[in-house]
């Protein structure tokens, strides 16, 4: 990682997120956990924010969504995968769900997929609405983000498009910007296929629990609230600047045309709004789940190299690993890296 240019000479902490430690808590204890988190009470302990400010402030962005959670192998049926499962970049139909899920599956990896199917996606919802153990929740790292720093005393500032509805779930000292007021908002639906340790679907055994996420957005991959965040953010003042969701412009069909790249545009103005910011203000990345090697590439040029801390899980280090030492995307990692 020496390659990565650092802003003000901070040191760049890569705070691991061990969804490993949800999931994998018996198996492996304590011992091995444990220096983990000692590393990353030092790291924090290195990089304070806001220091000796009563209330710190965080202005997080951008972007929410809905998120259906849903048991993955009772809405699935293993019947109908014909054929070895196989990674798509893109689900288009059925029998890429069914073969891209499968993929995951066999691994224990975490994806999230976009679906270009509308149709398709629309019926899925249904039926997973018809499961008992079907449920709703307020999605993306933004959100879950503010409402954790809210819960620490922060003043926090959150960036999404959102409906009335999905609002409910955000405190209300959360100040929300991103839509008109009044504005009708037509919610992203992410749909979250869960599976436990050794589950099975039909001759595949899951190594380790994990999620398949689907979506099929409109708002997110345009980062539609980063302008309403821009007017904001000079009066917000934030000791501490997150960027989330850009892992939503994943595999997204953006319309390329007369020699305009529109996702490389929208990061651009990432990149300009992380710049906008003092020095004084730290910026924290996290990242998420990608295979277009493009947008990985931008992520390289226009995001982390002005970024002072990176947030990922392990199989997202890999990739990126990968990314920057090889320049190819690897698409499941080991499901228990060393
Ligand atoms: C999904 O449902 C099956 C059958 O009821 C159950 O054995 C399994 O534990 C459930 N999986 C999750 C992730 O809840």
């Amino acid at each position: 990682m020496a390659g990565v240019p650092v802003k003000c000479g901070t040191i760049v902490s890569f705070c691991f997120v061990l969804y490993a430690v949800y999931y994998r808590k018996n198996d492996l204890g304590d011992v091995r956990l444990s220096p983990v988190k000692d590393h990353l009470l030092y790291l924090e302990n290195e990089n304070k924010v806001g220091e000796g400010k009563l209330q710190p402030k965080v202005a997080l962005g951008y972007g929410a969504c809905h998120d259906l959670f849903v048991n993955a192998t009772s809405l699935l049926d293993h019947k109908e995968l014909k054929g070895n499962p196989e990674h798509f970049n893109e689900i288009s139909n059925k029998e890429e769900f069914l073969k891209s899920f499968a993929y995951f599956f066999k691994h224990g990896a975490a994806a999230e997929r976009f679906v270009s199917n509308g149709k398709l996606y629309d019926e899925l919802i249904e039926q997973a609405l018809k499961l008992p153990d079907s449920r709703w929740s307020i999605g993306g790292n933004a959100p879950l983000m503010a409402k954790r720093f809210y819960i620490e005393g922060w003043k926090v500032l959150f960036a999404a498009k959102m409906s009335n509805k999905l609002k409910k779930y955000i405190p209300k000292d959360i100040q929300i910007v991103g839509g008109e007021e009044n504005e009708e908002v037509r919610d992203d639906v992410h749909m979250i296929l869960e599976y436990k340790t050794d589950e099975t679907f039909g001759t595949l055994k899951a190594p380790r629990a994990n999620r398949y996420i689907v979506h099929n957005d409109e708002n997110n991959p345009l980062l539609s609230s980063l302008e309403k965040f821009d007017e904001h953010l000079p009066g917000f003042g934030p000791n501490l600047l997150v960027i989330s969701g850009l892992q939503m412009m994943d595999n997204y069909p953006f319309k390329v045309g007369d020699g305009k790249d529109l996702r490389a545009e929208r990061l651009d103005l990432v990149k300009k709004q992380i710049l906008s910011q003092p020095l004084s203000t730290l910026t924290h990345f996290e990242m998420a789940s990608y295979v277009d090697l493009e947008l990985l590439k931008h992520l390289t040029t226009k995001i982390l190299p002005f970024v002072d801390s990176v947030g990922m899980n392990e199989q997202e280090l890999t990739n990126l690993y990968s990314v920057l030492e090889y320049g190819e995307v690897s698409v499941v990692a080991d499901s228990n890296p060393e």
